[in-house]
């Protein structure tokens, strides 16, 4: 037993989360420290276990020093490969990190080629141990190295992927090199992609924060591992009993067949999945349903979670188990509402980016337990992000009651491009690993394929909606399936959304003028809205997005004053909720965020690159229209209005 195990053992996972977090920020304070010769790092910072609880118990986070050097060419990627790791100029980081985190200028947008490396020995030299590193996110390409040998590539942000340490490259006694060439320059066919503004800006919804985003882990494999875990819950009704799907994918890493076995758990029941042999080198899935018979059901007001455990066991020998934090509870759309088991919904709640004024998008627990207690605070029931959220934040949403709109990061991408193959095939994927890694949060309450693509789709994007729509059912049929689109009232009633079971409107009725000016009159809301009930009768209708920039005290009348906020918010939450039939609406932002150089929003008097639609600005202090929010959001009947 290591001396972390027997920690974890004595201090449990907060604490012992508490003081990773301290170990990292004592080993590195700032983002990058003194310079460091190559080398000359110890091999260090492994700790056994995970960031957050529903992870499986093989894993070690890869902490402590890392190195990190920005690229400085090389023709070819071996030639720049050998330049890199044998040059000095390595600094000190920690990993998560953002290296243009703090730096707003056009080039940090516009993005460059970086290099991290981490020095280990693995935590058990045992031969028959398999291990594979897993990366949570990566913005944006990145090729790996292990020891000098490439082992690996993957492309796209907020989503994890592993790989394993061959054998025949990996030390089980020595020293370790694990190299991550990261290049963050973004393509027109990226999610989401590059382009420019009119003035010739990098454009972008968001700032392009470059790096290993979040944590990197070592995954021990004792001949089999888990390779996914499902837990799903069925609520036929909200009084019925409940059945729950156990499923396991187990992946046989060993050149043998092997006999496994898994023990299975929910809440207090236990289920023992039929056992089988898994063939050399493939994978098996095993599953069981239990049945609840009176469930304890979860919903903002009352986030009951059941815990529930896999244990997978060859020669009765345990190899790998997860625990898995669950909820029952059924969403449905029923006639053209959002229903939580069993009752209409009305969700007020808040759009967000896990933004950092310090480290940029690389974010600590306390800074994501900041994020979710502002969003309770202002009586928020759901929260948005362009991106699947770091798996730390669906847990704090499961235990503390906040249903997330979970989006891919399919965004504003043009028709010429969503056309092109390659795009359609990272969106199907996006869309999969997605649901993979997040189906068992009971806060998820839809999967969302994307934001703002045109607002006059065309065959193209119908095309699109069509197989994602298909696809993400045919993975999950438990949850709707939904888009954001720009409301403008030119756009008309889209037939390309047929698919869809959830439409959101993302309207700036007031705040932006719009295509020829049609948006710029605020009154022009509640008929819009009529309309769109009109067009999608029976689809769930969300406003998920509004909002107005405010940065100083002034004139309601003047745009980009504290007053015009406030009066922005009271009149839209008013429009809002006197349509009851609107399943919800989302204030677009929680807080301010980084966007890009020489973003205005809309504001005569912006702070670029500061997104200032937020209620709460960068620094966390509350803007006034903050009240009014808070107000409107805790005086509306959300859960159940019917
Ligand atoms: C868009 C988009 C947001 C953006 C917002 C704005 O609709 O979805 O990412 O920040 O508008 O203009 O403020």
């Amino acid at each position: 037993m290591s001396l972390g195990t027997i920690a974890a053992a004595v201090l449990g996972p907060t604490t012992m989360r508490i003081l990773r977090s301290l170990t990292i920020l004592l080993a590195c304070a700032a983002t990058a420290c003194a310079a460091a010769a190559p080398g000359a790092l110890a091999a260090d910072g492994i700790t056994r276990g995970s960031v957050y609880d529903d992870a499986p118990d093989n894993r070690y986070l890869l902490g402590g020093n890392w190195l990190f050097r920005l690229d400085t060419g090389g023709v070819g990627l071996t030639q720049a490969f050998q330049r890199q790791t044998d040059a000095d100029g390595w600094k000190r980081t920690s990993v998560p990190n953002a290296w243009n985190a703090g730096d707003n200028s056009v080039p940090s947008m516009l993005g460059t080629v970086a290099w991290y490396r981490k020095d280990f020995r693995l935590p058990d030299a045992r031969s028959r141990l398999d291990w594979l590193v897993r990366f949570e996110s990566v913005n944006y390409r990145s090729r790996i190295w292990l020891n000098g040998r490439p082992i690996g590539r993957n492309t796209g942000a907020h989503l994890p992927f592993d790989l394993r340490l061959p054998r025949s490259v990996l030390k089980r006694s020595g020293t370790n090199r694990l190299v991550i060439r990261v290049d963050n320059r973004r393509l027109r066919t990226d999610f989401p992609p590059s382009g420019l503004t009119g003035s010739g800006d990098p454009a972008g919804g968001w700032w392009n924060y470059g790096g290993l985003l979040r944590e990197v882990y070592l995954q021990r494999v004792d001949r089999v591992d888990l390779s996914s875990v499902l837990v799903r819950p069925e609520l036929p009704c909200a009084t019925c009993a409940a059945t729950v799907l156990l499923r396991a994918t187990v992946r046989n890493y060993s050149d043998r067949a092997t006999r496994v076995s898994i023990d299975g758990r929910f809440g207090d029941l236990r289920a023992k999945l039929p056992t089988k042999s898994v063939a050399a080198r493939s994978f098996a899935s095993f599953e069981r349903r239990v049945r609840v018979s009176s469930p304890k059901l979860w919903s903002p007001a009352t986030p009951n979670l059941y815990r529930a455990m896999l244990t997978v066991r060859v020669g009765g020998r345990k190899v790998v188990a997860q625990t898995v934090h669950s909820g029952i509870r059924s969403i449905k759309v029923v006639d053209g509402r959002l229903v939580l088991n069993g009752k209409a919904l009305a969700l007020r709640g808040v759009g967000l980016h896990e933004d950092d004024l310090v480290t940029g998008n690389a974010l600590t627990t306390p800074r994501r337990e900041q994020i979710i207690a502002q969003a309770k605070e202002i009586g928020a029931t759901i929260i948005r992000a362009h991106y699947p959220l770091h798996p730390e934040m669906h847990e704090l949403a499961d235990r503390q009651g906040l249903l997330i709109w979970s989006e891919i990061p399919v965004y504003a991408i043009k028709t010429q491009y969503l056309k092109r193959l390659e795009v359609r095939k990272l969106a199907a994927r996006e869309l999969e690993e997605n649901i993979i890694a997040n189906q068992n949060h009971p806060s998820i309450l839809l999967w969302s394929i994307g934001n703002e693509l045109s607002a006059r789709p065309g065959p193209v994007q119908h095309n699109y909606i069509n197989r994602a729509v298909r696809q993400a059912k045919a993975l999950d049929p438990t949850r709707p399936v939904g888009l954001a689109v720009a409301g403008y009232p030119s756009a008309g009633c889209r037939p390309q959304y047929g698919a869809l079971d959830v439409v959101g409107i993302n309207e700036y009725f007031g705040w932006y003028p719009g295509p020829s000016g049609q948006i710029a009159d605020r009154d022009a809301l509640p008929e819009f809205l009529d309309s769109i009930r009109a067009c999608y009768p029976k689809k769930a209708v969300m406003v998920s997005e509004f909002g107005a920039e405010a940065n100083r005290d002034g004139p309601v009348e003047e745009r980009g004053t504290f007053q015009y906020q406030q009066d922005f918010v009271n009149y839209h939450l008013g429009v809002i909720a006197a349509r009851p039939w609107l399943s919800g609406a989302i204030y677009w932002a929680l807080q301010e965020f980084r966007v890009r150089p020489n973003w205005d929003g809309g504001n005569p008097r912006p702070n670029s690159p500061i997104h200032e639609k937020g209620l709460l600005r960068f620094d966390g202090t509350k803007k006034p229209a903050w009240l009014d929010a808070q107000r409107l959001f805790k005086a509306t009947p959300q859960l159940g209005a019917r």
